[in-house]
C-alpha cells in the first residue's frame, strides 16, 4: 500500500454532517421525495444504520422504532417488503435480517415477528433446485445478487443448511468469465457488482479457492481512473458505490492493495456535501443514502481514521458478524 498522504483540511470525512443527514431522512415525511423512494424504505434504513454503526454512532437512530418499523414490514410467509403493505422481496427480506442482525435483535423475530425458521423458509423456496440460482420473488427473475442475499441472510440466521450451497457455488462458477470476472448469469459480460455478489457469495459457502484471484484482482485493479475514483466496467464513469463493489471484491481475495489509496480516499471525500451531509456518486451530484453508505464502507476498508472496520463479506460492522459468526479468516 502506498504511504499515506496528508490531505489538506477541507477534505476530512465531515462526520457529524453526514449523522444528521441520516437522521434527518426519517423525519421529511412530508417531502415528495420520501415517499417516492417508499419502495426502498427498508433498504434505505440498512444503508443509514450500516453508515451511522461504521461512523460509531450506533444510537444516532432509535432501536425500538426501528425494530418495529421492520417487524411491521414481515409477511406471513416470513419474508419482508420494503415498507407495510408492500410484497416481500428477497432484497428487502436480507435488509431486514442485516438490520436485526446490526440491533442484536434476532430474537424480536421470535417474539413478535413470525420466527427466524418462517424466514429461512421464505429464502430456501426461492431456489433453483436444479441450478442452484435463487429468484428474488415468486415471480420470478432469477440473478446472482438474490443467490448472495440468500447465502448472507442464512449464515447469520445460522440457517443455511436449508439450501444446496454445492448447487448455487456450481451456478456462479458457470457465471465466470475469460477476464476472471462473473456476470449476472452464465455468458454475461463481467461487472464490478455482480463480482461482489459471486465473490462474497464464495466466501460465505467457503469456496474462494474456485477464484481466478490474479485475473480477477488484475481486472478489478484497473477500475481505478485517473482521478482516483473506481467505476463499475470499462469505460464506464467512476462513481462511489463502486468503491465498495470492487474494493470489496479486492479484500476478500486479498489484493485492495493493488490499488491506489489515497487517490480513492480523496474521490470518496470530494464527494461528500460537508455542509448538509451525505455522499453522492460523483463530486458535486446529489447525495443519497445508497451512495452515502457505499463510500463510508469503502473509506472503512481502507482504513480510514475514526471509522469501525467493515466485513467485506457482509457490508456490516465486523464486531456485528464476529458477534454472530464467530472470527473468520
Ligand atoms: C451495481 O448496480 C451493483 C450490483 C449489481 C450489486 C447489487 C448487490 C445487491 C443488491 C446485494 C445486496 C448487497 C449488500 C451489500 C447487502 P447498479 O444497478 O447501480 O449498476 P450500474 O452501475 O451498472 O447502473
Ligand atoms: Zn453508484
Amino acid at each position: 500500500m502506498s504511504k499515506v498522504q496528508k490531505l489538506p483540511v477541507e477534505l476530512e470525512l465531515a462526520t457529524s454532517a453526514h449523522v444528521k443527514y441520516i437522521q434527518s431522512l426519517d423525519t421529511r415525511k412530508d417531502e415528495y421525495e420520501y415517499w417516492l423512494t417508499e419502495h426502498l424504505r427498508l433498504n434505505g434504513l440498512y444503508w443509514g444504520l450500516t453508515a451511522l454503526h461504521l461512523l460509531r454512532r450506533p444510537d444516532a437512530l432509535p432501536r425500538d422504532q426501528t425494530i418495529d418499523f421492520i417487524i411491521s414490514c414481515q409477511h406471513d410467509s416470513g419474508g419482508f417488503g420494503a415498507a407495510p403493505g408492500h410484497d416481500a422481496h428477497m432484497l428487502y427480506t436480507v435488509s431486514a435480517v442485516q438490520i436485526l442482525a446490526l440491533l442484536d435483535a434476532f430474537g424480536e423475530l421470535e417474539k413478535r415477528g413470525k420466527g427466524k425458521a418462517r424466514v429461512g423458509k421464505f429464502i430456501a423456496d426461492l431456489q433453483n433446485r436444479e441450478t442452484g440460482v435463487f429468484a428474488g420473488d415468486e415471480w420470478g427473475e432469477e440473478d446472482t445478487r438474490f443467490l448472495y442475499g440468500a447465502l448472507n441472510a442464512l449464515s447469520l440466521l445460522g440457517l443455511l443448511d436449508l439450501v444446496d450451497v454445492g448447487k448455487a457455488v456450481d451456478y456462479i462458477v458457470a457465471c465466470a468469465n475469460f477476464d476472471g470476472g462473473y456476470g449476472v448469469s452464465p455468458g454475461a459480460e463481467s461487472h464490478s457488482g455482480q463480482i461482489f455478489t459471486c465473490v462474497a457469495a464464495l466466501s460465505i459457502a467457503g469456496r474462494l479457492d474456485v477464484v481466478n484471484v490474479e485475473k480477477l484482482g488484475g481486472w478489478l485493479s484497473e477500475r481505478q481512473v485517473p482521478g482516483g475514483g473506481l467505476n463499475g466496467r470499462p469505460e464506464k464513469k467512476e462513481d462511489v458505490c463502486y468503491s465498495w463493489w470492487v474494493l470489496s471484491s479486492l479484500e476478500m481475495i486479498g489484493r485492495a492493495h493493488w490499488i491506489d489509496r489515497d487517490s480513492l480516499v480523496s474521490f470518496i471525500l470530494r464527494c461528500q456535501d460537508t455542509e448538509s451531509g451525505g455522499i453522492s456518486d460523483q463530486p458535486g451530484n446529489m447525495v443519497d443514502v445508497y451512495h452515502t453508505c457505499f463510500g463510508i464502507a469503502g473509506l472503512s476498508i481502507l482504513g480510514y481514521d475514526g471509522l469501525d472496520p467493515v466485513d467485506p463479506v457482509y457490508c456490516l460492522p465486523k464486531s456485528t458478524t464476529e458477534r454472530i459468526l464467530g472470527k473468520r479468516k
